[in-house]
Protein backbone atom coordinates (compact mmCIF):
# COMPACT_ATOMS: atom_id res chain seq x y z
CA UNK A 1 0.00 0.00 0.00
CA UNK A 2 1.60 3.33 -0.45
CA UNK A 3 1.79 5.48 2.48
CA UNK A 4 0.21 8.77 3.58
CA UNK A 5 2.57 11.45 5.42
CA UNK A 6 3.17 11.50 9.04
CA UNK A 7 2.26 15.30 8.50
CA UNK A 8 -0.64 14.24 6.81
CA UNK A 9 -1.69 11.75 9.35
CA UNK A 10 -0.90 14.37 12.26
CA UNK A 11 -2.85 17.40 10.29
CA UNK A 12 -5.82 18.21 13.07
CA UNK A 13 -9.27 17.87 11.75
CA UNK A 14 -11.31 21.16 12.63
CA UNK A 15 -12.97 21.12 15.99
CA UNK A 16 -15.95 23.46 14.75
CA UNK A 17 -16.82 20.97 12.15
CA UNK A 18 -16.36 17.51 13.83
CA UNK A 19 -19.62 17.55 15.26
CA UNK A 20 -21.65 18.11 11.62
CA UNK A 21 -22.63 14.51 11.60
CA UNK A 22 -24.71 14.84 14.93
CA UNK A 23 -26.01 17.89 13.53
CA UNK A 24 -27.23 16.04 10.43
CA UNK A 25 -28.89 13.67 11.95
CA UNK A 26 -30.23 15.78 14.65
CA UNK A 27 -31.78 17.35 11.09
CA UNK A 28 -33.34 14.11 9.32
CA UNK A 29 -34.91 13.41 12.78
CA UNK A 30 -36.88 16.81 12.13
CA UNK A 31 -34.64 19.22 14.78
CA UNK A 32 -33.97 22.41 14.22
CA UNK A 33 -30.37 23.38 14.91
CA UNK A 34 -29.27 26.76 15.79
CA UNK A 35 -26.09 27.38 14.58
CA UNK A 36 -23.44 29.15 16.93
CA UNK A 37 -20.62 26.99 15.99
CA UNK A 38 -19.14 28.72 13.36
CA UNK A 39 -18.39 32.55 12.56
CA UNK A 40 -20.44 32.41 9.47
CA UNK A 41 -22.09 35.94 9.75
CA UNK A 42 -25.96 36.38 8.06
CA UNK A 43 -25.25 39.77 7.86
CA UNK A 44 -26.16 41.02 3.85
CA UNK A 45 -22.64 41.55 1.46
CA UNK A 46 -22.72 45.16 0.48
CA UNK A 47 -24.78 45.41 -2.89
CA UNK A 48 -21.97 46.92 -4.92
CA UNK A 49 -20.06 43.61 -4.53
CA UNK A 50 -22.59 41.51 -6.36
CA UNK A 51 -23.47 44.41 -8.94
CA UNK A 52 -19.52 44.67 -9.80
CA UNK A 53 -19.03 41.37 -10.14
CA UNK A 54 -22.35 41.54 -12.73
CA UNK A 55 -20.68 44.50 -14.84
CA UNK A 56 -17.66 43.17 -15.48
CA UNK A 57 -17.01 41.45 -19.22
CA UNK A 58 -13.14 39.56 -19.07
CA UNK A 59 -13.39 37.63 -22.77
CA UNK A 60 -10.03 35.96 -21.39
CA UNK A 61 -9.79 34.90 -18.01
CA UNK A 62 -6.27 35.47 -17.21
CA UNK A 63 -4.06 35.20 -14.42
CA UNK A 64 -3.42 38.55 -12.75
CA UNK A 65 -0.24 39.63 -10.74
CA UNK A 66 0.99 36.94 -8.21
CA UNK A 67 0.58 39.88 -5.65
CA UNK A 68 -2.61 40.32 -6.61
CA UNK A 69 -4.05 43.25 -9.28
CA UNK A 70 -2.23 46.21 -8.78
CA UNK A 71 -5.38 48.77 -8.32
CA UNK A 72 -6.47 46.10 -5.38
CA UNK A 73 -3.28 46.67 -3.69
CA UNK A 74 -4.03 50.59 -3.93
CA UNK A 75 -6.79 50.31 -2.87
CA UNK A 76 -5.63 47.96 0.54
CA UNK A 77 -3.14 50.28 1.01
CA UNK A 78 -5.86 53.41 0.98
CA UNK A 79 -7.79 51.58 3.67
CA UNK A 80 -5.37 51.31 6.07
CA UNK A 81 -3.86 54.93 5.22
CA UNK A 82 -7.95 56.14 6.32
CA UNK A 83 -6.97 54.24 9.69
CA UNK A 84 -3.78 56.06 9.74
CA UNK A 85 -1.51 53.59 9.54
CA UNK A 86 1.67 53.91 6.95
CA UNK A 87 1.04 51.12 4.43
CA UNK A 88 1.82 51.47 0.75
CA UNK A 89 0.79 49.04 -2.03
CA UNK A 90 4.10 47.59 -2.23
CA UNK A 91 3.27 46.52 1.36
CA UNK A 92 0.33 44.40 0.21
CA UNK A 93 0.36 41.12 -1.37
CA UNK A 94 -3.05 39.62 -1.99
CA UNK A 95 -3.93 36.07 -1.24
CA UNK A 96 -6.42 33.49 -1.35
CA UNK A 97 -7.38 34.04 2.06
CA UNK A 98 -6.13 35.47 5.48
CA UNK A 99 -5.89 31.58 5.62
CA UNK A 100 -3.11 31.41 2.73
CA UNK A 101 -2.16 34.78 4.29
CA UNK A 102 -1.30 32.56 7.15
CA UNK A 103 0.52 29.89 5.41
CA UNK A 104 2.54 31.96 2.92
CA UNK A 105 3.60 34.09 6.65
CA UNK A 106 4.46 30.94 8.17
CA UNK A 107 6.41 29.33 5.15
CA UNK A 108 8.63 33.14 4.52
CA UNK A 109 9.47 33.48 8.20
CA UNK A 110 10.00 29.76 9.88
CA UNK A 111 11.68 26.07 9.28
CA UNK A 112 10.36 23.28 9.93
CA UNK A 113 11.09 22.66 13.44
CA UNK A 114 11.48 26.33 14.22
CA UNK A 115 8.98 27.71 16.87
CA UNK A 116 6.16 30.08 16.77
CA UNK A 117 4.43 31.60 20.56
CA UNK A 118 0.77 31.70 20.58
CA UNK A 119 -1.15 32.89 23.69
CA UNK A 120 -4.16 30.06 24.12
CA UNK A 121 -6.69 29.46 23.23
CA UNK A 122 -6.31 30.78 19.77
CA UNK A 123 -7.84 29.72 15.94
CA UNK A 124 -7.81 26.36 15.74
CA UNK A 125 -6.28 26.26 12.39
CA UNK A 126 -3.20 27.70 13.37
CA UNK A 127 -2.22 24.41 14.65
CA UNK A 128 -3.24 23.29 10.37
CA UNK A 129 -0.55 25.74 9.30
CA UNK A 130 2.09 24.72 12.01
CA UNK A 131 1.38 21.15 11.20
CA UNK A 132 1.36 22.29 7.24
CA UNK A 133 5.21 24.05 7.75
CA UNK A 134 6.60 21.43 10.27
CA UNK A 135 6.74 24.42 12.55
CA UNK A 136 6.19 23.92 16.59
CA UNK A 137 3.15 25.36 18.13
CA UNK A 138 4.21 26.88 21.98
CA UNK A 139 1.30 28.06 23.83
CA UNK A 140 1.09 30.42 26.57
CA UNK A 141 -2.18 29.88 28.43
CA UNK A 142 -4.42 33.14 28.75
CA UNK A 143 -7.34 32.41 31.13
CA UNK A 144 -11.00 32.59 31.22
CA UNK A 145 -11.05 34.09 34.90
CA UNK A 146 -8.54 36.97 33.47
CA UNK A 147 -11.33 37.89 30.58
CA UNK A 148 -8.28 35.93 28.34
CA UNK A 149 -6.04 39.35 28.19
CA UNK A 150 -2.61 38.78 27.33
CA UNK A 151 -0.35 36.79 29.87
CA UNK A 152 2.82 38.73 31.62
CA UNK A 153 5.14 39.31 29.11
CA UNK A 154 7.43 37.03 31.38
CA UNK A 155 5.44 34.28 30.43
CA UNK A 156 6.44 34.70 26.55
CA UNK A 157 9.75 35.24 27.85
CA UNK A 158 10.73 32.41 29.68
CA UNK A 159 9.43 30.47 26.35
CA UNK A 160 11.60 31.80 24.09
CA UNK A 161 14.94 29.06 22.70
CA UNK A 162 16.93 30.16 19.51
CA UNK A 163 14.46 28.11 17.51
CA UNK A 164 11.52 31.08 18.26
CA UNK A 165 10.97 32.81 15.37
CA UNK A 166 7.38 34.57 15.95
CA UNK A 167 4.48 35.15 18.33
CA UNK A 168 1.24 35.25 16.58
CA UNK A 169 -1.42 37.10 18.08
CA UNK A 170 -5.25 37.57 16.56
CA UNK A 171 -6.56 40.73 17.14
CA UNK A 172 -9.10 40.64 18.33
CA UNK A 173 -9.33 37.22 18.89
CA UNK A 174 -10.91 34.32 17.49
CA UNK A 175 -12.00 32.13 20.18
CA UNK A 176 -11.78 34.46 22.85
CA UNK A 177 -13.17 38.46 21.44
CA UNK A 178 -10.51 39.57 23.65
CA UNK A 179 -9.12 43.02 22.27
CA UNK A 180 -5.76 43.87 23.29
CA UNK A 181 -4.56 47.35 24.95
CA UNK A 182 -1.68 49.38 23.56
CA UNK A 183 0.34 48.76 27.00
CA UNK A 184 -0.44 44.71 26.15
CA UNK A 185 0.63 45.24 22.99
CA UNK A 186 3.61 47.53 23.57
CA UNK A 187 5.29 44.95 25.93
CA UNK A 188 5.25 42.42 23.38
CA UNK A 189 6.82 44.75 21.00
CA UNK A 190 9.39 45.60 23.25
CA UNK A 191 10.04 41.42 23.83
CA UNK A 192 10.09 41.28 20.13
CA UNK A 193 12.49 43.96 19.34
CA UNK A 194 14.58 42.52 22.07
CA UNK A 195 15.02 39.02 21.02
CA UNK A 196 14.44 40.25 17.13
CA UNK A 197 11.10 37.97 16.67
CA UNK A 198 8.39 39.09 14.31
CA UNK A 199 4.83 39.58 15.31
CA UNK A 200 2.53 38.18 13.24
CA UNK A 201 -0.85 39.63 14.13
CA UNK A 202 -3.97 37.95 12.53
CA UNK A 203 -6.53 41.08 12.29
CA UNK A 204 -9.12 39.53 10.26
CA UNK A 205 -11.77 40.89 13.04
CA UNK A 206 -10.13 44.24 13.24
CA UNK A 207 -13.12 46.50 12.76
CA UNK A 208 -15.07 44.83 14.85
CA UNK A 209 -14.46 46.56 18.30
CA UNK A 210 -17.17 47.58 21.21
CA UNK A 211 -17.82 50.17 23.98
CA UNK A 212 -15.72 52.70 22.21
CA UNK A 213 -12.86 50.58 22.33
CA UNK A 214 -10.74 50.92 19.36
CA UNK A 215 -8.58 48.36 17.57
CA UNK A 216 -4.88 49.03 17.81
CA UNK A 217 -2.56 47.27 14.88
CA UNK A 218 0.71 46.16 15.39
CA UNK A 219 1.46 48.13 12.20
CA UNK A 220 0.90 51.45 14.44
CA UNK A 221 3.88 50.42 16.94
CA UNK A 222 7.03 52.54 16.36
CA UNK A 223 10.20 50.80 16.05
CA UNK A 224 8.38 47.75 15.03
CA UNK A 225 8.35 48.37 11.23
CA UNK A 226 10.62 45.13 10.31
CA UNK A 227 9.46 42.71 12.66
CA UNK A 228 5.48 43.61 12.42
CA UNK A 229 3.52 41.46 9.71
CA UNK A 230 -0.39 41.62 9.57
CA UNK A 231 -2.24 38.86 7.95
CA UNK A 232 -5.52 40.59 6.99
CA UNK A 233 -8.95 39.47 4.79
CA UNK A 234 -12.20 41.15 3.35
CA UNK A 235 -14.18 37.50 4.73
CA UNK A 236 -15.88 38.41 7.54
CA UNK A 237 -15.25 42.46 7.25
CA UNK A 238 -17.72 42.68 4.41
CA UNK A 239 -19.50 39.78 5.21
CA UNK A 240 -18.05 37.73 1.81
CA UNK A 241 -16.46 34.45 2.92
CA UNK A 242 -16.84 33.02 -0.01
CA UNK A 243 -14.66 35.49 -1.59
CA UNK A 244 -11.88 33.53 -0.56
CA UNK A 245 -9.40 37.31 -0.93
CA UNK A 246 -7.20 38.17 2.39
CA UNK A 247 -3.83 39.79 2.66
CA UNK A 248 -0.42 39.72 3.77
CA UNK A 249 1.07 43.51 5.35
CA UNK A 250 4.53 44.45 6.08
CA UNK A 251 6.85 47.00 5.47
CA UNK A 252 9.66 44.35 5.67
CA UNK A 253 10.67 44.04 2.07
CA UNK A 254 12.76 40.99 2.15
CA UNK A 255 9.84 39.18 3.84
CA UNK A 256 7.26 40.44 1.35
CA UNK A 257 9.52 39.26 -1.56
CA UNK A 258 9.71 35.77 0.31
CA UNK A 259 5.98 35.99 0.54
CA UNK A 260 5.68 36.71 -2.96
CA UNK A 261 7.74 33.24 -3.97
CA UNK A 262 5.25 31.57 -2.15
CA UNK A 263 2.89 33.40 -4.51
CA UNK A 264 3.89 32.55 -7.47
CA UNK A 265 3.72 29.24 -6.94
CA UNK A 266 0.33 29.31 -6.57
CA UNK A 267 0.03 31.96 -9.32
CA UNK A 268 -2.47 34.38 -9.17
CA UNK A 269 -5.29 34.83 -6.30
CA UNK A 270 -9.36 34.52 -8.11
CA UNK A 271 -9.36 37.40 -10.44
CA UNK A 272 -13.62 37.74 -9.78
CA UNK A 273 -12.74 37.61 -6.21
CA UNK A 274 -10.15 40.26 -6.44
CA UNK A 275 -12.63 42.75 -8.04
CA UNK A 276 -15.39 41.78 -6.20
CA UNK A 277 -12.82 43.21 -2.98
CA UNK A 278 -12.44 46.20 -4.87
CA UNK A 279 -15.77 47.12 -5.03
CA UNK A 280 -16.15 46.06 -1.30
CA UNK A 281 -13.56 48.59 -0.22
CA UNK A 282 -16.01 51.24 -1.82
CA UNK A 283 -18.71 50.39 1.64
CA UNK A 284 -19.36 53.41 3.75
CA UNK A 285 -18.47 53.81 7.29
CA UNK A 286 -22.33 54.08 7.32
CA UNK A 287 -22.65 50.50 6.67
CA UNK A 288 -19.75 49.25 9.38
CA UNK A 289 -21.51 51.69 12.00
CA UNK A 290 -24.72 49.53 11.30
CA UNK A 291 -23.23 46.47 11.48
CA UNK A 292 -21.05 47.16 14.50
CA UNK A 293 -24.20 48.09 16.29
CA UNK A 294 -26.05 45.24 15.19
CA UNK A 295 -23.31 42.63 16.29
CA UNK A 296 -22.93 44.66 19.89
CA UNK A 297 -27.05 44.14 20.84
CA UNK A 298 -25.94 40.53 19.32
CA UNK A 299 -23.18 40.83 21.81
CA UNK A 300 -25.05 41.95 24.73
CA UNK A 301 -27.91 39.42 24.09
CA UNK A 302 -25.93 36.56 24.37
CA UNK A 303 -23.97 37.37 27.04
CA UNK A 304 -26.04 38.51 29.36
CA UNK A 305 -28.17 35.53 28.84
CA UNK A 306 -25.48 33.38 29.10
CA UNK A 307 -24.52 34.70 32.31
CA UNK A 308 -27.85 34.58 34.28
CA UNK A 309 -27.83 30.36 33.78
CA UNK A 310 -26.48 28.72 36.93
CA UNK A 311 -22.87 27.88 36.79
CA UNK A 312 -22.45 29.72 33.15
CA UNK A 313 -19.84 32.14 33.58
CA UNK A 314 -18.58 34.11 30.14
CA UNK A 315 -16.12 37.10 29.90
CA UNK A 316 -17.47 40.31 28.18
CA UNK A 317 -15.38 40.49 24.74
CA UNK A 318 -14.86 43.49 23.64
CA UNK A 319 -14.15 42.59 19.89
CA UNK A 320 -14.93 40.22 16.94
CA UNK A 321 -17.70 38.26 17.47
CA UNK A 322 -17.45 35.66 19.31
CA UNK A 323 -17.54 34.36 23.31
CA UNK A 324 -15.98 31.40 25.04
CA UNK A 325 -18.38 30.74 27.81
CA UNK A 326 -17.47 27.83 30.95
CA UNK A 327 -20.03 25.69 31.53
CA UNK A 328 -21.10 23.67 34.35
CA UNK A 329 -20.38 20.27 32.74
CA UNK A 330 -16.85 18.06 33.05
CA UNK A 331 -16.70 17.31 29.34
CA UNK A 332 -18.08 20.01 26.95
CA UNK A 333 -16.94 17.72 23.99
CA UNK A 334 -19.49 15.01 25.57
CA UNK A 335 -22.35 18.15 26.57
CA UNK A 336 -22.29 19.42 22.94
CA UNK A 337 -22.71 16.58 21.77
CA UNK A 338 -25.04 15.49 23.61
CA UNK A 339 -27.24 18.41 22.71
CA UNK A 340 -27.41 17.24 19.10
CA UNK A 341 -27.84 13.47 19.69
CA UNK A 342 -30.45 13.97 22.74
CA UNK A 343 -31.97 16.44 23.24
CA UNK A 344 -34.13 19.30 21.87
CA UNK A 345 -36.38 22.19 23.27
CA UNK A 346 -39.65 22.40 21.44
CA UNK A 347 -38.21 20.72 18.21
CA UNK A 348 -35.31 22.90 18.42
CA UNK A 349 -31.35 22.52 19.49
CA UNK A 350 -28.08 24.59 19.94
CA UNK A 351 -24.77 23.51 18.36
CA UNK A 352 -21.69 24.87 19.97
CA UNK A 353 -17.95 24.41 19.47
CA UNK A 354 -16.15 22.67 22.44
CA UNK A 355 -13.24 24.83 23.63
CA UNK A 356 -10.88 21.94 23.79
CA UNK A 357 -9.53 22.25 19.63
CA UNK A 358 -8.84 25.62 20.90
CA UNK A 359 -5.88 24.82 22.81
CA UNK A 360 -2.89 22.77 23.00
CA UNK A 361 -3.59 20.50 25.49
CA UNK A 362 -7.73 19.99 24.94
CA UNK A 363 -7.73 19.11 28.94
CA UNK A 364 -7.25 23.01 29.06
CA UNK A 365 -10.92 23.76 27.70
CA UNK A 366 -12.86 20.98 28.78
CA UNK A 367 -15.75 22.51 30.28
CA UNK A 368 -15.47 25.81 28.00
CA UNK A 369 -17.21 25.90 24.63
CA UNK A 370 -16.45 28.71 22.22
CA UNK A 371 -20.45 30.66 20.59
CA UNK A 372 -20.34 32.66 17.71
CA UNK A 373 -23.20 35.63 17.83
CA UNK A 374 -23.60 35.76 13.71
CA UNK A 375 -27.26 35.21 14.36
CA UNK A 376 -30.24 37.32 14.78
CA UNK A 377 -30.89 38.57 18.78
CA UNK A 378 -34.62 36.63 18.57
CA UNK A 379 -32.22 33.11 17.67
CA UNK A 380 -29.87 34.14 20.07
CA UNK A 381 -32.11 34.81 22.85
CA UNK A 382 -33.89 31.27 21.86
CA UNK A 383 -30.09 29.35 21.97
CA UNK A 384 -30.11 30.71 25.80
CA UNK A 385 -33.19 29.26 26.64
CA UNK A 386 -32.44 26.26 25.09
CA UNK A 387 -28.69 25.93 26.33
CA UNK A 388 -30.22 26.45 30.03
CA UNK A 389 -33.04 23.75 29.40
CA UNK A 390 -30.12 21.54 27.86
CA UNK A 391 -27.96 22.19 31.02
CA UNK A 392 -31.01 21.44 33.45
CA UNK A 393 -31.45 18.11 31.85
CA UNK A 394 -28.13 16.78 30.91
CA UNK A 395 -27.60 13.41 32.56
CA UNK A 396 -23.60 13.75 31.98
CA UNK A 397 -21.03 14.58 34.61
CA UNK A 398 -21.68 18.18 36.42
CA UNK A 399 -18.43 20.24 36.85
C1 LIG B 1 -8.78 34.31 13.26
C2 LIG B 1 -8.98 33.95 11.83
N1 LIG B 1 -7.96 34.07 11.00
C3 LIG B 1 -8.08 33.73 9.70
C4 LIG B 1 -9.26 33.26 9.20
C5 LIG B 1 -9.30 32.88 7.75
O1 LIG B 1 -10.21 33.59 7.05
P1 LIG B 1 -10.31 33.59 5.46
O2 LIG B 1 -9.39 32.55 4.92
O3 LIG B 1 -11.74 33.36 5.13
O4 LIG B 1 -9.86 34.96 5.05
C6 LIG B 1 -10.36 33.10 10.04
C7 LIG B 1 -11.63 32.54 9.56
O5 LIG B 1 -12.53 32.23 10.29
C8 LIG B 1 -10.21 33.45 11.40
O6 LIG B 1 -11.22 33.33 12.27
Amino acid sequence: MPQISSKGRTMPESPIRKLVPFAEEARSRGVRVIHLNIGQPDIPTPPQVEEAIHKVHIPVLEYTHSAGLAELRAGFAAYYQKRGLAVEPKDVLVTTGGSEALLFVFGSIMDPGDEVIIPEPFYANYNSFATNAGVVVVPVNSSIAKGFALPPVAEFEKLITPRTKAILLCNPGNPTGYLYTREELEALRDLALKHDLFIVADEVYREFTYDGRKHISVLELKGLEQHAIVVDSVSKRYSMCRARIGMVVSRNAELMATALKFAQARLSPPTYAQLASLAALETGDQYFEDVIQEYDRRRKTLVEGLNRIPGVYCPNPSGAFYCVAELPVYDADAFCAWMLKEFSHNGETVMMAPASGFYSKPALGRSQVRLAYVLKEEELRKAVTILEAGLKAYPGKAL
